[in-house]
């Protein structure tokens, strides 16, 4: 069945994913992240999908959060509950096996700036806003926020931005870390679909496993982690990929990936 909330087209190995709400500044209701699971989990296997943009309709908003609604009859089980469903979902999104970039096209708060962080890169519009807001709600992040944003730009901004609330605008967000990348609002998708075709044309075996070796600095300690690196760059070197591209080097022309072990 058609999704409700969103959209999917899948061209030369990019699936760009709009999340269209746009009346409700495209926030996370139930019917919404229940579309996005099933997506994405559809996205992970599907063979002819190297990259995945995820954008909001409109230009108002990326994503205004989970849907405000949905929050007053929660008890402290269901809450729990309800944290963990958007949680998986953001989880499946930062582990696809694929990169995802965010193309953040106006406010990401409250969920859509933890959605934000579970994507691979952010690439902000100029209008982008992104904020922790939920202390407003006398509630906390509760899709991952209060972790990813440590990780990512350090526990002093995430302190400040979960413990105020306050919106920061793009190009703050690029001075912290929090944004790869700023461009003009009309610039947004072809930037994001710029970077998704540089990565395409890569082997996507050695795509894949980079991916997943730098997600997994969040769970090893070093050596953990330097001993990941070295299987998985073994596993890279014996693909047919790998005979390709040094192949290619040495003859002074573009690689043509199999992406095949
Ligand atoms: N959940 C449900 N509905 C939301 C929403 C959310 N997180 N964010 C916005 N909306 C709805 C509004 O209720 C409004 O609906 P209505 O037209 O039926 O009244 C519509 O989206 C437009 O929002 P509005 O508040 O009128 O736009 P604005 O430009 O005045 O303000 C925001 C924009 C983003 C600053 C404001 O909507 C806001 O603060 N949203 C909540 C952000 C938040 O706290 N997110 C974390 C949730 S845990």
């Amino acid at each position: 069945m058609a999704a409700q909330y969103l959209t999917c087209d899948i061209e030369n190995k990019i699936a760009l994913v709009t999340i269209n709400r746009p009346d409700k500044l495209n926030a996370l209701n139930a019917t919404v992240k229940k579309e996005m699971r099933d997506l994405f989990e559809e996205l992970k296997t599907n063979d002819d999908v190297y990259v995945v943009i995820l954008t909001g309709a409109g230009e108002k908003s990326f994503v205004a959060g989970t849907d405000i609604g949905e929050l007053i009859e929660l008890d402290e089980q269901s809450g729990k509950e309800f944290a963990k469903g958007g949680r998986d979902i953001f989880t499946l999104i930062e582990n696809l096996g694929k990169p995802v970039i965010g193309a953040i096209n106006g406010f990401a708060l409250g969920g859509g700036c933890e959605l934000a962080l579970a994507c691979t890169l952010r690439i902000a519009s100029d209008t982008a806003r992104f904020g922790q807001p939920e202390v407003n709600l006398g509630i906390i992040p509760g899709y991952g926020g209060t972790q990813r944003l440590a990780r990512l730009v350090g526990k002093g901004i995430a302190h400040e931005m979960i413990l105020t609330g306050n919106h920061i605008d793009a190009n703050e967000a690029y001075r912290i870390g929090l944004v790869n990348k700023v461009v003009p609002q009309a610039q947004l998708i072809e930037e994001a679909k710029s970077i998704a075709a540089t990565i395409a044309k890569k082997g996507q075996i050695a795509i894949r496993f980079a991916l997943k070796a730098v997600n997994m600095t969040d769970e090893t300690n070093l050596t953990e982690g330097l001993e990941l690196e070295a299987s998985l760059f073994g596993k890279c070197a014996a693909t047919e990929d790998s005979k390709e591209g040094a192949k290619a080097f040495l003859e002074k022309r573009k690689p043509e990936f199999a992406n095949k072990f």
